[in-house]
């Protein structure tokens, strides 16, 4: 039996923390993601379990526990809290029809106007066109300029998204930001849910680099499945320039930013676009890729530091302050590590769908490096003219690459319905997966 688990956290390191203990780990981003949880673990363990306290408690959640010693805890909001702050637009009624299909009916995507050319890279760090173009097959990418966003490119998407799948902001019930750079640390998603006017939706980020979007896809199906969710907006989007270091030509020549959106309706379980999926990390593989957070002593508070020396008479330690480090990259390791796991995720996608390699119309994996597609579409024997590609103008773009090259794909045509599309991502975390999806 395979098991997942999730690290609620909006303050662990940037690319992956969840990878560090399971078979598929992502990180949510929910603010104050520990203080409920640590509160009904502190029950559970006999803490604060006087029938006083589950008495009152039973208005508001349910606590069942059974002989084996296996606690079960569910909650919901008061309704007291509810009536105060949930905007009366999202009062409606929830009808929870369960062990639904998703169906992709929209996609969309946006990249900043300013363009970074190999060329005008050869002028900043001892590169070139032609090492960069035959190593990577990357040629340009777009960077953030003033004024532009991860959120505004993200809304800028899911508009596109939203009109292809003639579905109203207002009738999405979920919206998944997958990235690893926020513009907020505790998220982003709920800015891009009030832009868009998606005023019914529970908005959260969910952090897995560059599988982020794959995850995502997975996670918003899983939602529609269990019921109460009708259609659900998926956007990667991800600015790795603000966090790459421009001077170090190992990296710098990767990555571009950009958003991806796509638009997922419930729908009977024969219309299922989801035919498999297949997800796996591995937090051993951390050290080959990471946006570390480093401690910097803090010494602004008021007649206090943090290294516990001088103070105002008193002597206290607080706790340092947070600060990123730029990207490192091991390449040949992430290099290695992408050519030999994911055609296995693929395989093992294909397998749960019931198909090989010969029923793909394409493949559509993370785009990081030409010579990783060539070598995985080789290895599972897919033609390239089925390989679709657009990194050339974009490089890395992390969480949105496939549902940039995708939506693409699509509108100009080369995606149509019915198609089969075997999709993977992989990166940092170390996080790696494959869902295989029907086009509409
Ligand atoms: N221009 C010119 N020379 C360079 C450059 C450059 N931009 N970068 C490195 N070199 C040099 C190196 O210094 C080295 O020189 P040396 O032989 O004198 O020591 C030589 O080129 C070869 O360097 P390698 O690092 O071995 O080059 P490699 O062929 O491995 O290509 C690359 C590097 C493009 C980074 C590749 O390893 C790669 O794409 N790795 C995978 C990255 C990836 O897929 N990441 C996905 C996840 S990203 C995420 O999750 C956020």
């Amino acid at each position: 039996m395979e098991h997942y688990y999730c690290c609620c956290s909006s303050t662990g390191r940037m690319m992956q923390q969840g990878g560090m203990i399971t078979t598929a780990a992502a990180r949510l981003s929910a603010a104050s993601a520990a203080s409920s949880p640590r509160f009904f673990c502190k029950l559970a363990a006999g803490v604060a379990t006087s029938s006083k306290s589950l008495h009152n408690l039973s208005s508001s959640s349910s606590i069942s526990s059974s002989s084996s010693s296996s606690v079960r805890c569910s909650a919901a909001s008061s309704s007291a809290v509810a009536e105060q702050e949930v905007p009366a637009a999202s009062v409606r009624p929830v009808i929870r029809r369960v062990g639904r299909g998703s169906k992709l009916v929209g996609c969309g995507s946006a990249v900043p106007t300013t363009i970074i050319s190999n060329d005008d890279l050869s002028k900043v760090v001892d590169t070139s066109d032609e090492w960069i173009a035959v190593r990577t097959g990357i040629r340009n990418r777009h960077v953030l300029a003033e004024g532009e966003t991860v959120t505004s490119l993200s809304v800028e998407a899911s508009k596109k998204a939203l009109e292809m799948a003639n579905v109203n902001p207002e009738d999405i019930d979920l919206l998944l930001l997958c990235t690893s750079t926020p513009d907020d640390l505790f998220g982003s998603a709920p800015q891009v849910q009030k832009e868009l006017g998606c005023c019914n939706a529970l908005a959260f980020d969910l952090t897995a680099a560059c599988s982020g979007f794959v995850l995502g896809l997975i996670t918003a199906s899983r939602f529609i499945k269990g019921g109460g969710y009708e259609n659900v907006l998926v956007i990667g989007a991800d600015a790795l320039s603000r966090y790459v270091d421009w001077m170090d030509r190992g990296t710098c020549i990767l990555f571009g930013d950009a958003a991806g959106a796509l638009v997922l309706q419930a729908v009977g379980d024969d219309q299922d676009s989801l035919l498999g999926f297949n997800l796996r990390s591995d937090g051993g593989g951390q050290k080959h890729l990471h946006v570390r957070v480093d401690n910097v002593p803090d010494t602004s508070h008021n007649g206090a530091t943090t290294n516990g020396s001088k103070t105002n008479g008193t002597v206290i330690k607080l706790p340092a302050r947070a600060s990123y480090d730029c990207l490192q990259m091991n390449g040949k390791e992430v290099f290695r590590f992408a050519v030999r796991a994911v055609p296995q995720v693929i395989e093992a996608a294909l397998q749960e769908a019931g198909l090989t390699g010969a029923n793909l119309d394409w493949l559509l994996l993370h785009q990081a490096n030409q010579r990783i597609l060539d070598s995985v579409s080789q290895r599972l024997e897919i033609p390239t003219d089925k390989v679709i590609s657009n990194l050339c103008n974009y490089g890395n773009t992390s969480a949105a690459s496939i549902p940039l090259a995708l939506d693409e794909a699509v509108r100009s045509g080369l995606v149509q319905p019915g198609h089969i599309v075997a999709t993977a991502g992989f990166g940092a975390g170390l996080t790696w997966g494959s869902a295989i999806v029907r086009w509409s």
